[in-house]
């Protein structure tokens, strides 16, 4: 029996509903409008069920169902369900980037629950933006919340053989840029490759997110990654249901779930899973969000803690649907041991420790021990020099290991375009020790940093067996992808970051041990060149991208709006 804090009357929607005034007759009238009565609202809670779903996202092309098992929950445990779309951010199709608006879904799921009479919220959703822009609009208006993973669609088939999400199609690109692949093979596989609805399902963003807000305590036990398609899907999502009211009579709001433990548990876990480097952006966001100060120093420590365990694509061999069948994310949390912070207190009323303690590895290759990983150190490392004074950050185990330390001539692209129009010219002077630089590609200059930061391998030396290069940018990269990338320069090139100023020819050096990325130019060049840089004109001149422009923060800040961060509380809504 669960532990009631609130009354009746203290529930947000009582100043809507329950009072008798002109105001709440006008908001009752309404709702039995729609054919509801005192039965419907009475004096339960009002659970808002922010729904992602769309028809242009094939990764929460479920959640329309989905949306009706966390109602049935609601209404046993006597609540009262009312679902409010969002915008859908759908990775594959909106341009120039999801990245651009995630902080917009962030700022509506905040004013949706805000605005409305909700007392506790469901959040559904999964495709990389979507968990950070829904949980960092939660956080911020502070009600109770549960958030629901859309969860990994099925593992792909392609003449018998699994097929990743991202990885593959990369790694297959080259091969058919090799002449190894034929037109019908490549067909065949966009044939196999998505054939259930869910998320991606190799170690991308979204995998990685929904992992990250599970490890935050913010989902029910294990939920992060249960395949889209598997029938404990729906049931986790009626269990939301249930659990939510729950929490509003206990008034478990996420100020007291989020802790700096709870988010050290988070990076624990992403570093563990060899987790997509969009990660480092999004968890410092919601970390200040919750008034926790997060810098990338803080994952460069853990880094060296903890070694990937989880066999993953693309670090590693396996897919999210192997992983949750090997036990899943409680169980990884299990397998890191003291690592792992017990004390946390999660969204089901019990602590991180008490819902990890009876897990158990069922498949030891895919969720691997501590003594026995697949790479010794954490997924990602942090990058600092004279190229990135704010730091830039690297997957080393997604890397060839001849690359992790280098040294090499640059050869620069002044933005995505100049790079797509040169990079696969037979008289490109490259080899494969060039280091590739891209221009231009970070939150203002992309704009929003898009997943530019595989730059490619130029064909000339695909042709010749080179997979993998030292390849630099202010842009960010899918978690799907692999590759020496180095990414999320910061100060970014558009704002006249050093990376502006590297020239064609210029030396790079990367040390991952020493965690160095040095431009091999003097300082009095480089400040002739600094003097000598002019600034593009801004990308909008108007709408939301305007704003965009104007507010967005740097990567090592998360990309938040300076107005979104944590500051001055916004004070509920006046109903008159
Ligand atoms: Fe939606 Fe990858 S495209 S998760």
């Amino acid at each position: 029996m669960t532990e009631r804090r609130k009354k009746s009357e203290d529930l947000r929607s009582y100043k809507w509903f329950g009072v008798q005034d002109l105001r709440a007759f006008g908001h009752r009238s309404r709702l039995r409008q729609m054919g509801y009565d005192e039965g419907d609202w009475g004096k339960r809670p009002i659970i808002g069920i922010i729904n992602t779903w769309s028809d242009i996202n094939s990764c929460h092309a479920h959640l329309r169902e989905r949306a009706q098992d966390v109602k049935r929950g609601i209404l046993q445990s006597g609540g009262f369900p009312l679902e409010m779309p969002a915008i859908s951010l759908a990775e594959p199709f909106q341009k120039p980037s999801t990245m651009l608006y995630r902080n917009l879904l962030a700022m509506e799921t905040e004013e949706l629950l805000r605005s409305y009479p909700i007392d506790g919220a469901v959040l559904l959703g999964g495709c990389d933006k979507t968990t950070p822009g829904l949980v960092m609009g939660a956080i911020s208006m502070g009600i109770p919340f549960i958030f629901c993973p859309a969860g990994p669609m099925l593992r792909g088939n392609w003449r018998g053989e699994a097929l990743g999400s991202g990885s593959d199609v990369w790694k297959y690109w080259d091969e058919k840029r090799a002449g190894k692949i034929t037109e019908e093979q490549w067909e065949q596989m966009e044939n196999g490759i998505a054939r259930s609805f869910g998320t991606c399902m190799t170690m991308g963003t979204a995998v990685s997110m929904m992992s990250v807000a599970e490890a935050l305590g913010l989902t029910l036990p294990n939920a992060a990654l249960i395949p889209a398609a598997d029938a404990n899907h729906p049931r986790m999502m009626t269990h939301a249901g249930r659990r939510v009211v729950d929490m509003v009579w206990e008034d478990l709001t996420p100020d007291k779930i989020i802790s700096a433990a709870a988010v050290d548990n988070a990076i624990m876990v992403h570093m563990a899973l060899g987790g997509s480097t969009n990660v480092m952006i999004h968890l410092i966001a919601m970390a200040r969000r919750a008034g926790i100060a997060l810098s990338l120093e803080r994952f460069d420590q853990i880094s060296r803690e903890v070694p990937v365990i989880a066999n993953i694509r693309p670090s590693g061999k396996y897919l999210a649907e192997d992983f949750f069948y090997a036990g899943g994310l409680t169980a990884l949390m299990k397998e890191l041991g003291s690592k792992i912070n017990g004390t946390p207190m999660t969204v089901n009323g019990r602590t991180m420790g008490e819902n990890i303690a009876g897990a158990e590895v069922f498949n030891t290759d895919v969720i691997r021990s501590l003594k026995n990983p697949i790479y010794g150190e954490g997924g990602t490392a942090v990058l600092k020099g004279n190229l990135a004074p704010r730091g830039a950050i690297m997957k080393p185990s997604a890397a060839e290991a001849r690359l992790r330390k280098h040294r090499g001539k640059a050869v620069v692209f002044r933005d995505y375009n100049h790079m797509a129009a040169e990079i696969d010219r037979d008289d490109l002077d490259v080899t494969a020790d060039s280091v590739i630089v891209l221009q231009n590609a970070g939150p203002k200059g992309g704009p929003g940093m898009p997943e530019w930061g595989m730059l490619p391998i130029p064909r000339k030396l695909v042709k010749q067996g080179v997979r993998d290069m030292v390849r630099i940018s202010d842009a960010r990269m899918s978690g799907t992808s692999y590759g020496a990338c180095i990414l999320h320069v910061s100060p970014e090139s558009f704002v006249g970051g050093p990376l502006a100023l590297v020239k064609t020819g210029d030396e790079i050096e990367v040390d991952i041990e020493k965690r160095l990325l040095h431009l091999h130019v003097s300082d009095a060049e480089l400040e002739k060149r600094r003097k000598a840089w002019k600034a593009l004109p801004p990308r909008y001149e108007r709408g939301y991208g305007r704003m965009y422009q104007e507010h967005i923060g740097q990567a090592d800040d998360g990309c938040d709006f300076d107005f979104l961060e944590q500051g001055a509380p916004v004070p509920e809504p006046e109903i008159h």
